[in-house]
């Protein structure tokens, strides 16, 4: 059909051009177009959307995008596919996790639904939000190209305003997964590359002047005594919003110049921490729009080499998380989170490495709401393209994406910047830019990195280190790397002049009889991995929090010895998020004693 019609003006060339795709790889979809949510009414699009895996990108070459509705006898041409009838798949999902046959698939996929928006009123505005896609998704309403988003864990908002028909509109989503050299993770990652729209997808309207963005926080100054209200708006450059905290006696107008406008507010709030994770309601009014946010005030910072949370030292006593799930993929469902939690609890935890990229935004509300810290991350991991100014682009926004979503959460004290990079200085350059915007974006909290032990000096030594304020250590003493004695003499041998928390460190073990009863794989050689791992650390004065690699086993495609088949096993419990390894209650009973003030020799709270 499209090899001969008009709709392909290109039909035959379709099969010639290879530069098809350049029109859509615009990145338009990005943190710009990010549109504040807190107390918005949104209408869910989850539910299942007619499917297609596309491995030639057939669709973006003949256009599938700009077909209409018919039904098969009255079509005059032939077709490769008919987005509006055939297979389905529920969103939120991963295709992998849908069919064996698409288990191990890298491409492009295509989504479509109606949509239906009933009476449009000219006095609001309409969007779309994908709370993510993996990794690359191309936008299409009613056959029009509406903007491209790279980045597989972070949302975007796509305005429909003015574009819209009366009744049934179609959206249709060409989500690709492949790895490519430019993208942030490139393409070799210790995790499964699961793709598609898997989270949530909504629609939503607002009134022509809204409020675009919100960050509400207490003023790091050590008064514990001011908070700041920024606030962005689009649709119109001035007016005056209004800022209600009704707890704190606070109504104020905030003024609004350029579409921006702050407020720094006298209050002395019950400051929020993991003992006392207590939220202010609070909503934020411009003209017709309203927005709230349930939000804790805190003060993190850095001194010398102790981490402070409201003027008090602690210890992060934590625990690393990937999403995944043996059902659901990366899909996370609230229960899903609500036991992480629980576990975390359960191992002593006061604090989670979110790793290795942005995990559902319900993460840091409900660590908000339970009284957990969080490191969260941006997934700049191993190899990254560090000489590409379209690779760095691509992380910034996804760093800004992030931090947009969540600054708003207490709960989150460590925007990362990256994961075991190679000491490089396009590496050093380009993490450093980002540890910049992270600070530029919000000053309010500190910046690390999981760097790697400098193996030839033994010793912590990471250029990047003297940009973040700290510093990440992934060490595998008693598994990558053999001699454990190493571990003390990193010790000995280094002297940072700000916190390191220990970012990842642990062993596989496989549990019960699928594992070897002793020797690496084995669950009482892990076991035994963290009691040298523990022993060893506890001396470290300079070790100001850890989170083990890893809390659940979990999938990955390079794993594939007689003990991984296709899994990491070093979770202290296991993928069916039941079975608790040895060595969880090492761990736990060791998280115990520094609680009680007993653990170790840094200076704990
Ligand atoms: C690395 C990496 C993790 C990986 C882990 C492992 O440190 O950061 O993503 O899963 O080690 O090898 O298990």
């Amino acid at each position: 059909m499209l090899e001969r019609s008009q709709l392909a003006d290109n039909a035959l060339q379709a099969l010639h051009d290879e530069d098809y795709d350049v029109p859509f790889n615009t990145q338009s979809l990005n943190h710009e177009g990010l549109i504040f949510m807190g107390g918005r009414t949104s209408k869910s699009l989850d539910g299942d959307w007619t499917f297609c895996v596309d491995l030639l990108d057939t669709g973006l070459r003949q256009k599938w995008f700009s077909m209409v509705p018919e039904l098969p006898e009255n079509r005059t041409e032939p077709w490769d596919y008919d987005p509006f009838m055939g297979e389905t798949v529920p969103v939120p999902s991963n295709w992998a996790m849908l069919k064996e046959k698409w288990y191990f698939f890298e491409g492009s996929a295509w989504y479509t639904r109606a949509l239906d928006f009933g009476e449009i009123s000219d006095a609001k505005r309409q969007f779309l939000r994908f709370g993510a896609a993996g990794y690359d998704c191309k936008v299409f309403l009613n056959g029009e190209f509406l903007g491209n988003h790279y980045g597989a864990s972070t949302p975007f908002c796509v305005e429909l305003t003015g574009k819209l028909r009366p009744g049934r509109n179609w959206i249709m989503a060409c989500v690709n997964n492949t790895r490519t050299r430019d993208r942030v993770p490139m393409r070799n990652t210790d995790w499964f590359n699961y793709g598609g729209l898997y989270r949530e997808v909504s629609c939503f309207e607002t009134p022509k002047t809204l409020l675009k963005d919100f960050f509400l926080f207490l003023v790091p100054d050590g008064s514990f005594s001011r908070i700041c209200a920024e606030v962005e708006i689009s649709g119109a450059q001035s007016g005056d919003a209004v800022l209600t905290i009704p707890e704190l006696d606070i109504e104020e107008k905030i003024p609004i110049r350029d579409s921006k406008g702050s407020v720094t507010l006298s209050a002395r709030p019950q400051l929020w921490s993991p003992e006392n994770p207590v939220l202010y309601d609070v909503s934020l009014a411009l003209d017709e729009d309203r927005v709230s946010d349930r939000v804790g005030f805190r003060q993190i910072e850095r001194r010398g080499t102790d981490i402070v949370l409201n003027g008090e030292t602690l210890f992060l006593r934590g625990i690393s998380v990937h999403e995944d799930d043996a059902n659901s993929g990366k899909v996370t469902s609230e229960t899903d989170l609500r036991r992480r939690f629980a576990h975390a609890k359960e191992l002593g935890c006061n604090y989670l490495r979110l790793a290795h990229y942005p995990h559902h935004e319900k993460a840091a509300e409900l660590a908000d709401e339970l009284g957990f810290l969080l490191w969260e991350e941006i997934p700049v991991y191993w190899a990254i393209d560090f000489a590409n100014p379209g690779t760095y682009r691509d992380a910034e926004n996804q760093l800004a994406e992030l931090i947009k979503r969540d600054r708003n959460r207490a709960s989150v004290i460590i925007w990362s910047v990256g994961n075991e990079n190679p000491d490089t200085d396009a590496r050093l350059d380009f993490m450093k830019r980002l540890a910049e915007t992270a600070r530029r974006l919000d000053p309010t909290r500190l910046t690390s990195a999981a760097c790697l032990v400098n193996h030839a000096n033994n010793r912590i030594e990471d250029r990047l280190s003297e940009h973040i304020d700290v510093i990440g250590l992934n060490e595998y003493y008693g598994w990558y790397e053999t001699d454990f004695d190493d571990l003390a003499a990193i010790g000995r041998n280094s002297d940072p002049d700000r916190p390191v928390v220990i970012s990842e460190t642990g062993a596989d073990g496989v549990v019960g009889e699928k594992g070897p009863d002793k020797g690496l794989f084995s669950e009482d050689y892990q076991a035994e991995v963290y009691r040298r791992q523990i022993a060893a650390l506890r001396e470290l004065a300079y070790v100001k929090g850890m989170s083990p690699w890893i809390l659940y086993d979990f999938r990955v495609e390079r794993r594939q010895n007689i003990f991984q088949n296709g899994y990491n096993h070093k979770g202290l419990i296991a993928a069916d998020k039941k079975t608790k390894k040895k060595a969880f209650h090492i761990l736990a009973e060791f998280y115990r004693e520094i609680e009680a003030g007993t653990g170790t020799t840094g200076s704990v709270s």
